[in-house]
C-alpha cells in the first residue's frame, strides 16, 4: 500500500446504502415496544383537542373505545389511561379515586370487554383526584406519606377489580409499590402487575399533560416527592428499592432529558425498563414542526430509537399510533 498512513477502517462502507445500514442497525423499533396513553373524560360523544399537545384528545368513554380499537388494530398491544375528574368531584381524600364507579373504573371495564387481549394500565396517583393537586394526600401544607401510600394500595386494588392488567403507581410515595404488592396480593390480585415510576423527575416537560387532566399543584411543586434532574443515583436507589418491593417493570421518566437515567437503570435492575416519552417532550416537537423548523416524523423516529438506544424495553409516548404506522 503506497498510502499505508491512510484509514483501513471506512465507517461509510457500511453506511453507503439503505439495505446495508438497515443490516448493521443495532437497534431496531418494534411496535411490541409502545404503550400509548389515553386521556379519557366524562360525557357523550366528545373529543377535545389538548392546546398544548396538538393532534391529542381528550375522549369520551364511547369515543375512547373507537381510539382504542384503533390502536389495537395497529398491533399496539398496551394502553395506559388517565381519568380527568370534574372539579366538584375532587378533594383531599382521594374519594372518587376509590368509586367503583368512577370514571376510571368504568373505562377499565369497557376497555376491557371489547379488547380482552390488550394490556390495560392504569396511572394510579392522586393528583387528577385531588382538590390541591398533588399526588398525595395533603395535611398542614405538607404531602403525607404513609396515608397516601395506602391510599394509593386502595386505589390500585379498585383498578385491579376492574380489570386493570398493570397499575402504574405515578406518585413517588415511599414504600407504596410494596404496600400495593401487600394489597392487591391480599385481595387475590396475583396476576396484577406493577409498573412503577421508579425514577419520576420533578419536571417542568408534564406541563401540557398538567393541561390536560386540569391538574396543575394548587400550591407550592412537587419536588419534595419526585426527583431533583440533578440526580442519577438516586435514580438507581429508587428502581433497586423498587424492584425489591415488588415492581414489574421499573419506569424512567421524562425520557429525552434522561436518557442516562435509563442506561443505568437498566444496568441495575432485572426487570423490564420502560421509559416516558411525556407530554413536553411531544409538544417541543410539534410546535417545531408547526413552524416548520423540524421533520416532524423524522424527529419523532429519531426520538423513539434513541429510547432504544438508551436501553429501554418499552416506550410510552404520545407518538405511538403515528410510529406504528410507520413500522
Ligand atoms: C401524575 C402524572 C403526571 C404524568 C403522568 N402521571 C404528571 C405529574 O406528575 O405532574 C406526566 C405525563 C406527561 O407529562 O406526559 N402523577
Amino acid at each position: 500500500m503506497s498510502h499505508s498512513e491512510y484509514p483501513y477502517f471506512r465507517g461509510r462502507r457500511l453506511r453507503a446504502g439503505e439495505n446495508i445500514r438497515k443490516m448493521v442497525a443495532e437497534h431496531a423499533l418494534s411496535v411490541n415496544d409502545f404503550i400509548a396513553p389515553l386521556f379519557v373524560m366524562e360525557g357523550k360523544n366528545q373529543k377535545a383537542e389538548i392546546p398544548s399537545m396538538p393532534g391529542y384528545y381528550r375522549f369520551t368513554l364511547d369515543l375512547l373505545l373507537k381510539e382504542v380499537e384503533e390502536i389495537s388494530k395497529l398491533g399496539i398491544p398496551s394502553v395506559l389511561l388517565f381519568a380527568k375528574v370534574p372539579d366538584d368531584k375532587k378533594d383531599n381524600e382521594g374519594t372518587e379515586a376509590l368509586n367503583p364507579d368512577g370514571l376510571m373504573q368504568r373505562s377499565v371495564r369497557a376497555i376491557k370487554k371489547e379488547f380482552p387481549e390488550l394490556v390495560v394500565m392504569t396511572d394510579v396517583a392522586l393528583d387528577p383526584y385531588s382538590s390541591y393537586g398533588h399526588d398525595g394526600i395533603v395535611k398542614s401544607g405538607q404531602i403525607i406519606n404513609d396515608e397516601s401510600a395506602e391510599l394509593l394500595a386502595r386505589m390500585a386494588v379498585s383498578h385491579a377489580e376492574a380489570g386493570a392488567d398493570f397499575v402504574a403507581p405515578s406518585d413517588m410515595m415511599d414504600g407504596r409499590v410494596i404496600i400495593i404488592r401487600q394489597f392487591l396480593e391480599d385481595a387475590r390480585f396475583h396476576n396484577t402487575g406493577i409498573m412503577a415510576y421508579s425514577a419520576k423527575y420533578a419536571s417542568s416537560y408534564y406541563g401540557p399533560f398538567r393541561d390536560a387532566l386540569d391538574s396543575a399543584p394548587g400550591f407550592g411543586d412537587k419536588k419534595t416527592y419526585q426527583m431533583d434532574p440533578a440526580n442519577i443515583k438516586e435514580a438507581i436507589k429508587e428502581a433497586i428499592s423498587d424492584e425489591s418491593e415488588g415492581a414489574d417493570i421499573i419506569m424512567v421518566k421524562p425520557g429525552l432529558p434522561y436518557l442516562d437515567v435509563v442506561r443505568a437503570v437498566k444496568e441495575s435492575v432485572n426487570v423490564p425498563v420502560s421509559v416516558y416519552n411525556v407530554s413536553g417532550e411531544y409538544a417541543m416537537i410539534k410546535a417545531a414542526a408547526e413552524k416548520g423548523w423540524l421533520n416532524e416524523e423524522h424527529a419523532m423516529m429519531e426520538a423513539l430509537i434513541a429510547f432504544k438506544r438508551a436501553g429501554a424495553d418499552l416506550i410510552a409516548t404520545y407518538f405511538a399510533k403515528d410510529a406504528a404506522r410507520l413500522l
